[in-house]
């Protein structure tokens, strides 16, 4: 076993001295109001783990899970029973690599990365480096902090379980939140006819970012349109799987991504495994999808806001100690892309 190499300083030398730092902290399950800005101990990383000067973390629907411990399916998926295993919130990461485990190969000190961090609600965090890449050059520590999670899903979604091929028509209904602002780039990216589902005030966001046709859940009815789509991304508003496949083409697939709400245990599941239970009887390909969050799935999102057809879409900018609003914001809905908390300013030398 080698020994962690840590090579360069960092730009909170208290915390670098004391070897603490100062983190959003959960010792309970439940409501925002369980979190508390503390004062903790830096994590050790592991022989395949770099520690990151956190720069920037994204707030998704996934965080939100972690702090409440619901459904209950997510206690049994290995993140504790009673009580969350790892107290430090946050998932979607970027910043700067400060030491690396001895058994690390792509990356060294000094690296600007993004991906999925160990509780990234801190000033520093330990990541799996198969769960990082190196941040691209064209975006901000904030864009990328913002992107793994949503993004990933997205590509995912378009790509690998959705099979989009150029000119398909596809329909992405929850099209401005934070998986739906990628999707809607993605697709439009990939030259599909993107129709988009999403909330009141948020037309001429999602059209800004490649929407060909808008829909207002609140107004219109996506059900009642003459137009049939060869894929359907379900995001939001847990519509029936009978009104997405009469929306769909007689070989269509449709791509459950999520959907919240749903009983305690097992949250909004219910539809998907419907859709897979009934899927093999029928022309349409009904399926569902955990999105993988290997670093070759963020290298590929990377190779799309590296080449300028995705920027991350980001809604409102919350400081450290201002974790519990931004929970509570994602919670009141009704804001396009995706929060991000501002752990560090960005160097000045820095594109951010
Ligand atoms: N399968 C996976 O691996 C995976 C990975 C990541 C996320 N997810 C899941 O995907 C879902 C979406 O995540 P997210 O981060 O994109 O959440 P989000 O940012 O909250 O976005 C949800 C979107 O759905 C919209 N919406 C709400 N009701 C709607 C309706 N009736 N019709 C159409 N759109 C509606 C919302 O619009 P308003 O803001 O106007 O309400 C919002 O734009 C969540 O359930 C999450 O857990 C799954």
């Amino acid at each position: 076993m080698q020994p962690t190499r840590e090579l360069i300083g960092s730009s909170q030398p208290d915390e670098v001295c004391t070897k603490q730092m100062r983190a959003i902290v959960q010792d309970e399950y439940g409501s925002a109001d369980v979190l508390e800005l503390r004062t903790v101990n830096r994590p050790e990383v592991a022989e395949n783990e770099v520690l990151i000067e956190v720069h920037a973390a994204g707030v998704d629907r996934g965080v939100w899970h972690l702090m409440t411990g619901l459904p209950y399916l997510v206690r049994l998926a290995g993140f504790g029973i009673i009580k969350p295993k790892n107290p430090v919130l946050g998932l979607d990461v970027s910043g700067r690599v400060v030491a690396i485990g001895g058994e690390v190969t792509r990356f060294r000190p000094g690296d600007e990365v993004f991906g999925i961090g160990k509780g990234s609600y801190a000033h520093y965090v330990a990541a799996d480096e198969n769960k990082l890449a190196k941040k691209p050059t064209n975006a901000t520590f904030e864009q990328a902090a913002v992107a793994a999670v949503s993004g990933i899903t997205a590509l995912e979604a378009l790509t690998d379980v959705g099979r989009l091929q150029a000119d398909q028509r596809v329909l992405i209904v929850g099209a401005s939140g934070g998986v739906g602002t990628f999707a809607v780039q993605l697709a439009h990216a990939l030259g599909a006819q993107v129709t988009a589902v999403s909330g009141p005030h948020m037309a001429d966001t999602v059209r800004s970012i490649g929407a060909d046709h808008v829909l207002d859940y609140t107004r219109e009815d996506f059900a009642h349109g003459e137009t049939r789509y060869d894929l359907i991304l379900d995001i939001g508003g847990r519509n029936s799987i009978s009104r997405l496949r009469s929306v769909l083409t007689s070989k269509g697939t449709l791509v459950i991504v999520g959907g919240e709400g749903g009983n305690r245990v097992t949250g909004g599941s219910g539809r998907q495994v419907r859709a897979m239970m009934l899927s093999p009887f029928i022309g349409q390909r009904l399926t569902t999808f955990i999105s993988s969050l290997h670093y070759t799935n963020i290298e590929r999102l990377a190779d799309h806001i590296e080449s300028g057809a995705v920027v991350p879409t980001i809604g409102r900018r919350f400081d450290l100690a201002d974790v519990p609003s931004a929970i509570r914001h994602l919670e009141s809905a009704n804001s396009s892309g995706k929060s991000v908390i501002v752990v560090r300013a960005a160097p000045a030398n820095s594109h951010a």
